[in-house]
């Protein structure tokens, strides 16, 4: 089998300023498109950023529907339901306002409105068939209302299988919105624990990305419209995801702490975008497969800062939860790099020995972590040891980022990420 030659660089337009949520009427007539549907979650509806959008809508004359029944933290279930208000009517294009849930939401809903098949056709495999998107989709405007996911990038978009009960998705170039409109404005309804999370979010998509297996030792496919969204590490992925590292180690903290700090909100925003591009061509690893059982198996952990009326274990607290563990394991496939992401994240590396580039790494994660005051481990977030082996089966299917490992990881090895991940510090 030959090995990949070649890497891509895809993103989405994005258009970053502050107010520049009001342009997405001229952009939209500007598109010749006059009526459109407006996803969003019950939560931010009657708050400022979706107001501005509709306001914005009215004064270009673009008709519109809202669709404000977004799950946090989406299902096939809340996938479908959103499918069918898209294809209820004859819009002309999307607009999604909010966080990743409601950019995710409006990409499958697009989809499926577009090319309506069964639901496994397009998820990724083994849970579903994998099928290459046939075609261009309706345009759709992405306006994060929080700083982590970079979904406004890329074409991923991540949802809950209640049958399995894993978290899995659905990626694909064409799934990529059109636009997205990153403005400052928007993430000033974002609560405290709902930006450390992001936050940490963006912190794991710069570093699995930067720490993935790089992409010519990834297999050729037989097709080139076959070769994934996340094709490994390569050198345009790492200029993004570094760059990245190096603004959440100076904005992280300053942005939890104080949301009226415009600079380092703005500097996270930006985070999110850039290790949104990273990410988006070079794909993430075991912290991210992990995290699919880990917030898929919650049982009644409820998150402060997220009213959704249901137990919820965060997207970014499931990922960090086992990042320390993980990076202790795949640090002795490629030390450089753990080393690098550590420098970049304000570790000491100087005189460092390769074989202590995981812990190095780990142990700046852990700082950070509490610096921020989230949960201390699995266990705090209501898992205990009986839980391991369904954690471990949750995560086996999760080939699309666990190949990406630039360790091959076991089923033992998860087993062990995973109880080292129980009581961090
Ligand atoms: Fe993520």
């Amino acid at each position: 089998m030959m090995n990949e030659y070649a890497f891509e660089m895809a993103s989405s337009a994005i258009r970053v300023g502050p107010g520049v949520t009001r342009e997405v009427g001229a952009e939209l007539a500007d598109l010749g498109k006059r009526y459109v549907l407006v996803f969003t979650d019950p939560n931010l509806r009657t708050l400022p950023p979706v107001a501005t959008v509709l306001e914005s809508l009215e004064s270009h004359n673009v008709r519109f529907a809202v669709f404000d029944r977004v799950r946090v933290e989406p299902t096939d279930e809340s996938f479908r339901e959103a499918a069918s208000a898209a294809q209820g009517d004859d819009f002309e294009a999307f607009v999604a306002v909010g966080g990743g849930s409601t950019m995710d939401t409006a990409k499958a809903a697009n989809l499926y409105s577009c090319y309506p098949a069964d639901f496994l056709d397009y998820v990724n495999p083994p849970i579903g068939r994998g099928q290459p998107v046939p075609g261009p989709l309706k345009p759709l405007i992405a306006i994060p209302t929080t700083a982590g996911t970079g979904s406004e990038t890329t074409g991923v978009a991540i949802f809950d299988f209640v049958r399995m009960h894993a978290k899995t998705g659905i990626a694909h170039r064409r799934l990529k919105p059109t636009l997205g409109l990153i403005d400052l404005e928007n993430t000033l309804t974002q609560p405290a624990a709902v930006a450390a999370s992001a936050g940490l979010d963006v912190l794991s998509h710069a570093v699995e990305s930067y720490t993935a297996l790089p992409f010519g030792q990834r297999p050729l496919p037989v097709r080139t419209i076959l070769r994934p969204a996340y094709q490994g590490s390569n050198p345009i992925s790492d200029v993004w995801s570094l760059e990245a590292l190096r603004l959440v180690a100076a904005y992280l903290r300053r942005a939890v702490a104080d949301p009226e700090d415009e600079e380092a909100r703005a500097s996270m925003l930006l985070a999110a975008s850039y290790a949104g591009i990273g990410f988006g061509n070079a794909g993430v690893h075991l912290p991210h497969g992990l995290s699919y059982p880990v917030s898929g198996l919650v049982r009644d952990y409820r998150a402060p800062g997220y009213p959704v009326g249901h137990p919820l274990i965060p997207h970014g607290i499931s990922v960090i939860v086992t990042a320390p563990a993980v990076y202790r394991f795949t640090s002795s496939a490629c030390p450089e790099r753990h080393l690098r992401a550590a420098e970049m994240l304000g570790a000491k590396v100087e005189g460092a020995r390769p074989e202590d580039a995981g812990k190095i790494l780990a142990d700046r994660i852990v700082e950070l972590m509490q610096g921020l005051g989230v949960p201390n481990g699995l266990r705090e977030l209501g898992y205990r040891s009986a839980d391991m082996p369904a954690l471990v089966e949750g995560t086996l299917p999760q080939h699309r980022v666990t190949k990406l490992s630039p360790r091959p990881a076991s089923r033992e090895d998860l087993g062990r990420i995973l109880e080292e991940s129980m009581v961090i510090w």
